[in-house]
C-alpha cells in the first residue's frame, strides 16, 4: 500500500470507530481486525502502520469527532507532514478544503474531565492516554516468576506486583509456549495488585460476582493454590463462556460458573455465603484509556448515571453474601469519583460492613479506598476498597 492508501484506510477505519462509539458498536480493536480480514492485500507492515495512525488520531481527539476524516485532519494539525498524504491519488484521501471539520486535541469531553476523583491531576489524566506496556501475571500453579522471566529475555519484574512481568513492547503472547501452557496470562499490574489485596488463601470460599471471562477469578484461584471454592457469576453469557478454556490452560478446577439474570441476581446466588466477595463492577472504564482510548467517546452522563446505580445495587447484593468477620472487595477500572470514593462512601453510610485495611503496595488513599493511576503507579487506573462484616 502507498502511504496515501494507508492514510485512506485509517480514515475508513476511524469512520467505523466513530460510528461504533455513537451507536455502542464493537471496540476499535475488533473493527480493525475485521477490516483487515477482508483486505488480504494489506501486508503486516501496512497493517501496523494503519493501526498506528488510527490510534494516534484516537488518542489526540478528546471528544468524539464528526468523522474519520475530521479525526485524521486533527492529527495532521499536530503532525503537518501527514497533510501531504491527502494527495487525491487513486487510493488516497482528497486534499483538504477550507472549512472542513477538524477534531480538536484534548484528553476527554469537558463534562467527564470534571468528574475525576479530586486526587487525579492533569498529569494523571494525560498519562491515561499514553501507550500501556504489556503486563503478564505468572500463574503460581504452573511455575515461579523466575521461570517465566527466563522465557522472556526482554521482560522485567513488575515494580509493585510480586506475580507480574512487564514487557515494553507488545508481543504475540498467545503464540508463546508460556501462554499456551498456562504459565502466564495477560493482566495489567493494577488488576494483579487488587487480586493480591483480596488476600484469598487456600480453602477460601469466594463469590466473584462480576467475573466476566475470569481474569481476576484465575488470579484468585492461583493465590488459593487451587484449593477452596470460587463461584464465578456474571450476566453476560458470552463472557462467562470464555472462561472454560482459560481454566483448563491454567490448571484450575475449583471454579463453578453461574449465569445470572440481570435484575434477578439475588435468586441466582441464593444461599451462597462467602469468606470473600469480589465486585469487579461494570464501569466507565476511564482507567483503561491507555488500551481503549476510543471508549472515552462512548460514555454519556446518562450512561454513567446508570452504571453508578448498577454498581450500588451490586454492592448491596454482594454484601448479603459476606460471612461475619469476612470481606467484601469492590473495584472499578475507573478514576471517576462517582464510581470510586463516592460510591464507597455511600455504601458505607447504608451498610453494616466496616472499612478494612487494604494491603496494596502502590497507589494513594482516596476516601476509604485506594487509587492506582498510570502516572503514579504505572498501572491502569483503578479504585479499590475493602470492607469486613463485623462478627
Ligand atoms: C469489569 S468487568 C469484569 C471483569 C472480570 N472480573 C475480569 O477480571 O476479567 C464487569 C463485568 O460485570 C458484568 N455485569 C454487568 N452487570 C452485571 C450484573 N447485574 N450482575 C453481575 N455481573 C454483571 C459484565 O458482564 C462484566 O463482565
Amino acid at each position: 500500500m502507498t502511504p496515501a492508501a494507508r492514510m485512506q484506510a485509517a480514515i475508513e477505519l476511524l469512520d467505523g470507530i466513530v460510528a461504533a462509539a455513537r451507536e455502542r458498536g464493537a471496540a476499535a480493536d475488533t473493527l480493525i481486525a475485521r477490516y483487515f480480514k477482508t483486505r488480504r492485500y494489506a501486508g503486516s507492515k501496512d497493517r501496523r502502520a494503519v493501526r498506528d495512525l488510527v490510534y494516534r488520531a484516537i488518542r489526540r481527539a478528546g471528544e468524539r469527532p464528526e468523522s474519520g476524516r475530521a479525526a485524521m485532519l486533527g492529527l495532521a494539525a499536530a503532525e503537518p507532514e501527514l497533510i501531504d498524504l491527502f494527495d487525491g491519488s487513486a487510493h488516497g484521501p482528497a486534499p483538504p478544503v477550507g472549512g472542513e471539520p477538524v477534531a480538536e486535541a484534548g484528553i476527554a469531553p469537558a463534562w467527564l474531565l470534571e468528574r475525576f476523583d479530586p486526587l487525579v491531576d492533569d498529569a494523571d489524566k494525560a498519562a491515561l492516554l499514553e501507550r500501556a506496556p504489556l503486563d503478564l501475571r505468572v500463574n503460581k500453579l504452573k511455575g515461579e516468576r523466575e521461570a517465566a522471566l527466563a522465557l522472556f529475555p526482554d521482560a522485567r519484574p513488575t515494580p509493585h506486583s510480586t506475580i507480574g512481568l512487564r514487557l515494553a513492547e507488545s508481543v504475540q503472547i498467545e503464540q508463546s509456549e508460556a501462554w499456551s501452557s498456562g504459565l502466564v496470562e495477560v493482566q495489567d499490574e493494577g488488576s494483579q495488585l487488587l487480586c493480591l489485596a483480596c488476600e484469598a488463601a487456600p480453602g477460601t470460599r469466594v463469590l466473584d460476582l462480576c467475573a466476566g471471562a475470569g481474569g481476576k477469578t484465575l488470579a484468585l484461584a492461583a493465590e488459593m493454590g487451587n484449593q477452596g471454592e470460587i463461584l464465578a457469576s456474571d450476566t453476560d453469557r458470552a463472557r462467562l463462556s470464555r472462561m472454560a478454556p482459560r481454566l483448563a490452560r491454567a490448571g484450575v478446577s475449583i471454579i463453578e460458573t453461574r449465569l445470572l439474570d440481570p435484575g434477578r441476581e439475588r435468586e441466582g446466588l441464593a444461599g451462597f455465603e462467602a469468606d470473600l466477595v469480589l465486585v469487579d463492577a461494570p464501569c466507565s472504564g476511564s482507567g483503561t484509556w491507555r488500551r481503549n482510548p476510543e471508549t472515552r467517546w462512548r460514555i454519556t452522563p446518562e450512561r454513567l448515571a446508570r452504571l453508578v446505580k448498577l454498581q450500588a445495587d451490586l454492592l448491596d447484593i454482594a454484601a448479603e453474601h459476606v460471612r461475619p468477620g469476612r470481606h467484601l472487595v469492590y473495584a472499578v477500572c475507573s478514576l471517576l469519583g462517582e464510581e470510586g470514593r463516592d460510591q464507597a462512601a455511600a455504601f458505607e453510610a447504608r451498610s453494616s460492613l466496616v472499612p478494612a485495611p487494604l494491603s496494596i503496595a502502590a497507589g494513594r488513599a482516596g476516601g476509604s479506598g485506594r487509587l492506582l493511576s498510570p502516572a503514579r503507579d504505572g498501572t491502569d487506573g483503578f479504585f479499590v476498597a475493602r470492607w469486613r462484616r463485623p462478627c
